[in-house]
């Protein structure tokens, strides 16, 4: 008991220093002027029945963003710290175009691409726009008829960007973004190559932001806990490469963070290891490898 106060005290202390830092406060005003700027854009788009949206502005409303901190760690902590006590799909979906820019830049995608894909990041939910907010933001469990509806939004969202001078693979994560490689998604039950390659990259991405956010039904999961998920599960649904370049890239931009392990000891990254969800820890004790431990793992990243 008294274990679990001292850490949610840590944590506590943790997001009230990131909350008061100037990079913070930056950060929190630009994610918002660009969720703003996106949601304005995006709702002058539909009620003017076609006209362009500004592709530009929210690229450059969501570079701004990526500007304000070169380490896309930094990125992760202050939007997750932004989560507690604001999840809307635009932050979301900001915080997706964020990560494919960042993961783009990691695989070295031509600038072109990285533009495109960091778009389609941002306009992946673009059908959701069409769904009741009831809906979008119900607490409890979703009825099936409920369901259908949110299923709906990735050919609503097609349907919006179809007219627009979009590259068409935008149009086609909007479409494609909720299929699996094994035929179990939505809405096409589409396979493998049938997806369109930057709509398997969003997919991870899409997913992995929707794991570590908080839910009304769970808080938020540390991202290890993902990895470790990721790790065993992600393969029969989601692109093999991708995954894999995936979680090395963001075990990557782990390496250095404090931790805390499930038996309490306090901690840093210090290296990666083949399996990504146990890498090696430094504790007072020393080093410890994790995936050489019995049920040790990390429980906690304090800074997110
Ligand atoms: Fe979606």
């Amino acid at each position: 008991m008294a274990e679990k106060n001292e850490r949610m005290l840590d944590k506590a202390l943790a997001e009230a220093m990131i909350r008061k830092s100037s990079e913070y406060l930056d950060f929190n005003r630009n994610v918002r002027e660009s969720a703003r700027v996106l949601e304005d854009s995006l709702s002058a788009f539909i009620t003017k029945g076609g006209e362009d949206l500004s592709t530009n502005r929210l690229l450059n409303q969501t570079k701004d963003v990526i500007a304000l901190s070169n380490n896309p760690l930094h990125t992760f902590h202050m939007l997750q710290n932004i989560r507690h006590y604001d999840d809307a799909t635009f932050i979301h979906c900001l915080n997706v175009a964020i990560i494919c820019h960042s993961f783009g830049k990691w695989l070295k995608l031509p600038g072109k691409d990285l533009d495109v894909l960091t778009l389609a990041g941002i306009l992946h939910d673009v059908g959701k726009m069409w769904i009741p907010e009831e809906i979008i933001k119900k607490p409890g469990s979703l009825t099936d008829e409920e369901y259908s509806v949110i299923k709906m939004h990735p050919t609503r969202g097609y349907h919006i960007l179809e007219p627009m001078q979009v590259d068409v693979r935008i149009k086609n994560v909007a479409l494609m973004h909720h299929e699996r490689k094994d035929g179990s998604g939505y809405p096409s039950g589409l396979r493998g190559d049938e997806i369109d390659e930057f709509a398997r990259i969003v997919a991870i991405i899409d997913n992995y932001d929707a794991m570590t956010s908080a839910r009304i039904y769970r808080g938020a999961l540390c991202p290890f806990e993902v990895i470790e998920v990721l790790e065993e599960e992600g393969d029969t649904k989601f692109d093999t490469k991708y995954m894999s370049a995936f979680l090395t890239w963001v075990t990557e931009s782990y390496v250095g963070s404090n931790v805390i392990l499930s038996d309490g000891r306090k901690g840093r990254i210090i290296r990666n290891n083949s399996c990504k969800s146990l890498p090696v820890v430094e504790t007072e004790d020393g080093e410890v490898d994790l995936s050489k431990e019995k049920d040790l793992l990390i429980k906690s990243i304090p800074d997110c």
